[in-house]
């Protein structure tokens, strides 16, 4: 494939109505890393509005000024984004920054900057709220979105994890529901966004080459692998109450799981692209305990914060199935983990085996050896597409050697506009677009598939720092193999 012919796409002109956007949790984490060098970048690429606030919101204990916070803002884009915050472009977007605090009994600081704003750009400005707060305090700030009025005609972002089970989530969605109507409503998950997982869509749909084989007849097995080097990166607190499978399983490979399962929808609206995906995890069967590897990485009692007899996974391994006519059958692998070996983000589509009976010197193959038809999508910034197949080894003999085919977005297309998933889907909130991002029916029916397992879980297994999880994950798998492009 040559990946070098690939056209040059135009970007779509759509720019969104004027916005004041409150970002609360400003000085935490996910702000710093990633909303404040996304808007950044968004405000570069010309697709923030013509006229925008940004303000920063926090309780009011040890909150910044507006000054701090624009600081705050330059040393984190300096750190995390793609464009040095220096000239012209910083300076009109510094002079958009400003900081409210707000405590549900006292959030007057933050009415006050809301208004300002909203003066400064005149007219009628949409409100986009994005609640990059722990869990724990989504209640609160909605109750307080409520209770001043700030909801109505309001946008809300709500981080993930949704709830941590089927009766939190529902809890959840009633408090959200009783001030926002879901049109209102954006759950984000940030893998929805990235470019490689939305050109899933366009690998299975645009092209007649993958759809046809795309089913139980030609597939054996799916593997959704999110290896990670980094460990809980001092987020004890977050991550004791959390663990991987809440962190990353629940949310972002099951969510990745929808796009690779579902059934073509009729449009690409948000109605259609989400009811497709729902169908899929409607089909999805409760993940059974035994199913589940659960581990710890050597060291992880240890680290600052964490519970030295936690029970906590910093990894999982499982098996899915998907109980439909496409499916039915075909098991989906799902694995990711903190301080693994490689840092990878793959889908990895098995196809079954032809007979090889007139290859004799390739045909006592191990039926069960990953040498077979895969395509690997990786879904990692940048991304890239490869078709695994077999060929003719050059010389005399008829010997199959295994061959790649491979698309890479770091080599194609005018990368100029790319956007990462916190940008992309920040400009969809703002655009009013809801299809990538996630609906209640869809969270409550994942944490309903998942009852069994939070009830019953399996003690964690050790593994070692920078391995590929417990050795237990070898049987789950059998008689396949964890497949990972470069080895594993
Ligand atoms: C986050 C999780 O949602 O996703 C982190 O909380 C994880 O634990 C991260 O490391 C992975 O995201 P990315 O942007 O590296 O693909």
């Amino acid at each position: 494939m040559n990946a070098a012919t690939a056209a040059a796409a135009p970007m779509p002109a759509t720019r969104p109505e004027n916005h004041v956007i409150v970002l609360f949790g400003a000085t935490g984490d996910l702000a710093r890393r990633k909303l404040l060098p996304g808007l950044f970048h968004l405000a570069n690429a010309g697709l923030l509005p013509a006229a925008y606030r940004i303000i920063g919101s926090a309780p009011a204990d040890g909150a910044p000024s507006d000054q701090e916070f624009r600081r705050h803002a330059k040393e984190a884009v300096r750190q995390f984004g793609l464009t040095e915050p220096t000239g012209a472009s910083w300076q009109a977007f510094e002079e958009a920054l400003s900081f409210g605090a707000a405590d549900p009994q006292d959030p007057q600081p933050l009415l006050d900057a809301v208004r300002d704003a909203e003066q400064a750009i005149g007219g009628k400005p949409r409100r986009l709220c994005h609640l990059a707060v722990p869990p724990g305090a989504f209640t609160s700030v909605i109750g307080m979105l409520g209770a001043t009025g700030l909801a109505r005609d309001t946008r809300v972002i709500i981080e993930k994890p949704f709830g941590t089970d089927l009766a939190s989530a529902r809890a959840l969605n009633e408090t959200v529901h009783a001030v926002f109507d879901e049109a209102q409503v954006f759950r984000i998950d940030h893998f929805l966004g990235k470019e490689s997982v939305d050109n899933i869509l366009a690998l299975r749909f645009a092209n007649g080459l993958f759809e046809p084989v795309w089913n139980r007849d030609h597939i054996s097995h799916v593997e959704i692998d999110v290896p990670e080097t980094i460990g809980i990166e001092g987020r004890a607190d977050f991550f004791e109450k959390t663990g991987t499978y809440r962190d990353m399983i629940v949310t972002h490979l099951f969510q990745v799981l929808g796009i690779v399962a579902m059934e073509p929808p009729t449009s690409l609206s948000a109605q259609a692209l989400r009811d497709e995906k729902a169908k899929v995890f409607n089909s999805l069967e409760s993940l059974d305990p035994a199913a589940v590897v659960r581990g710890q990485y050597d060291g992880y009692l240890a680290e600052p914060g964490v519970d030295p007899h936690s029970q906590t996974e910093t990894f999982v391994a499982l098996r899915a199935e998907v109980d439909n006519w496409r499916w039915a059958g075909v098991p989906f692998y799902l694995r990711s983990g903190k301080s693994m070996a490689k840092r990878r983000q793959t889908v990895t589509l098995h196809f079954k085996k032809p007979p090889l009976r007139m290859f004799p010197d390739d045909a006592q193959d191990d039926p069960a050896s990953e040498r077979g038809n895969a395509l690997v999508v990786d879904f990692d910034d940048p991304g890239w597409i490869s078709a695994r197949f077999l060929a003719k080894e050059p010389g005399p003999a008829m010997r199959l050697g295994t061959a790649e085919m491979t698309f890479r977005y770091a080599d194609s297309f005018r990368r100029r506009h790319g956007l990462e998933g916190y940008e992309r889907l920040l400009l969809d909130a703002m655009l009013g677009d809801q299809s990538l991002f996630t609906r209640s029916d869809s969270i409550e029916r994942l944490w309903e598939v998942s009852a069994e397992l939070l009830a019953h879980p399996r003690p964690v297994q050790p593994y070692a720092p920078g391995s590929w999880g417990p050795a237990a994950i070898d049987t789950l798998i059998a008689p396949h193999h964890w497949y990972l492009p470069d080895g594993n």
